[in-house]
């Protein structure tokens, strides 16, 4: 049997975790799954993995749950490591929201500013993970989901000795799930040619059964009622003439790029009204963590819904599932570029649509972005490599460069502002400055 890991175990997304997998049981033999946690997480630890060990008994399948504190020794032979931790708890995402719309900057946990810190933040502690799994699981794949999972991936790819690492988002399942909604038609005659980066994906082509619909789906979506989203982003629809000439499906976080003023203003007031998304998902936590307290319950609540990662558990099970069985099925991840997409640096990390086979993701050859679209990624490509720069070296110059060329940030003076605001609000999880 297999033994999966999870580190950051005691999130409230496990429970979907576990869903998958006791769906998947059958064909995917799980015999042991670890969740690990840190002092900090010790009480959600406990809850949820005591639901996890609900879940499964009810279910009838034989997984054994296990719960520590203990990295390493849950490390020890794993075949899978699934990760999804949050260093600095949800305390620091207010501080990565917050401080940079003071300053008149979008506030978002996984672009801009705040997409830079939670890197600053998580890198470090992702590298010793890895240094961790080659001492004692050096077979593992790991299925990295902490955000910003783009440059998460590619730091893992260029600074560790891991190799087998795949980096997973629920945005391309998502926006597939938004497709087969809109147009009335089962999930599973869906299929989008995604291309770009984590958060930064786009559409190139949009199948059903095999017929493109891509420009029947631009067309809808242009209202915002219809438009395609998750919980975390409020889209506000497009203006016809611009999608059509842009002519590919842009991905939900690219209502940040293309409307950044208007996203900007309705984020402020959302600010004034009642925190940001981070206030928002506090909330939300502390009703999933007062439902998973019961010792009734014994499966996933539709309250989960609410959270940004919706489809989690599938994206993640039908890779790991894919990986096993060596299926060959087209599925999207962040995964080493080589020359897949010609328009950007061949060891960094892309996110497009791969083969799934057992020796990991075979991405499927894009040529260049069309030029429309080009000139955003490959400037979020070097924004991410330069704050993977900062993540590794410490140096305050670097993350200044990382900052200023952030297309949220205004100008090098502001970042400045930004920069030294959040480097003092988050020292205490920036070993490396
Ligand atoms: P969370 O705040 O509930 O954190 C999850 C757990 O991580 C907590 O129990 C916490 O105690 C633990 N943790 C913190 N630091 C740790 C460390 N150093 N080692 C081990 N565990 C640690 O967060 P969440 O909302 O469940 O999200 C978890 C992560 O997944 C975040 O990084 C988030 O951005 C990411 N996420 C990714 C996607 C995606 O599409 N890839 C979707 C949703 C969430
Ligand atoms: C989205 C993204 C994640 C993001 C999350 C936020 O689906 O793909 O990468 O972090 O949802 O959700 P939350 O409920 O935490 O705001
Ligand atoms: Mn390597
Ligand atoms: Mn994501």
């Amino acid at each position: 049997g297999l033994k999966i890991v999870t580190i950051g175990g005691g999130s409230s997304y496990t429970p979907e975790l576990i869903e998958g997998l006791i769906k998947y049981n059958n064909e995917l033999p799980v015999r042991e799954l670890w969740l690990v946690d840190i002092e900090e997480g010790k009480e959600k630890l406990e809850i949820v993995g005591n639901l996890a060990k609900r879940m499964v008994k009810k279910a009838g399948v034989p997984i054994k749950i296990c719960l520590t504190l203990d990295r390493k020794e849950a490390l020890k032979s794993a075949d899978f490591v699934t990760t999804q931790f949050r260093v600095g708890l949800l305390e620091a995402r207010m501080k990565d929201e917050s401080i940079p719309l003071k300053h008149g900057v979008l506030g978002q946990e996984t672009n801009g500013p705040g997409g830079l810190f939670k890197a600053l933040r998580t890198i470090p502690v992702i590298l010793d993970i890895c240094s961790e799994m080659e001492e004692v699981c050096p077979n593992a794949w790991l299925i990295n989901f902490t955000n910003p999972a783009g440059m998460v991936t590619e730091a893992i790819l260029r600074y560790s000795n891991i190799d087998k690492v795949v980096g997973l988002c629920n945005v391309p399942i998502g926006m597939e799930m938004g497709v087969a909604k809109l147009l009335e038609v089962e999930p599973h005659r869906v299929r989008i040619d995604f291309a770009g980066l984590n958060h930064m994906v786009y559409g190139l082509n949009v199948f059903v059964d095999g017929v493109s619909v891509k420009n029947q789906v631009m067309s809808l979506i242009n209202d915002p009622e219809k438009s395609i989203t998750m919980q975390n982003i409020h889209a506000m629809g497009w203006e016809p003439e611009f999608l059509k000439a842009l002519d590919v499906f842009p991905c939900p976080y690219h209502n940040y790029y293309y409307k950044s003023g208007d996203m900007l203003e309705k984020e402020l007031k959302n600010y004034k009204e009642g925190g940001t998304r981070a206030e928002v998902v506090k909330k939300l936590e502390e009703e999933l963590f007062d439902l998973y307290s019961d010792p009734h319950l014994a499966s996933k609540p539709p309250q989960l819904e609410k959270r940004g990662g919706a489809y989690y558990s599938d994206a993640a099970v039908r890779l790991i599932h894919s990986m096993y069985t060596d299926k060959c099925d087209i599925q999207a991840v962040n995964t080493i570029n080589k020359g897949a997409i010609s328009s950007l640096p061949f060891d960094s990390a892309v996110e497009l649509s791969c083969i799934i086979t057992k020796d990991g993701p075979k991405p499927i050859a894009v040529g260049d972005l069309p030029i429309q679209v080009r000139g955003l990624v490959q400037q979020v490509k070097s924004f991410e490599r330069v704050a993977i720069e900062a993540a590794m070296n410490g140096d305050y110059a670097t993350a200044l460069l990382a900052m200023t060329i952030n297309p949220f940030v205004p100008s090098d003076r502001v970042a400045k502002v930004i920069l030294d605001e959040m480097l003092e609000a988050h020292k205490e999880y920036l070993p490396q400055f």
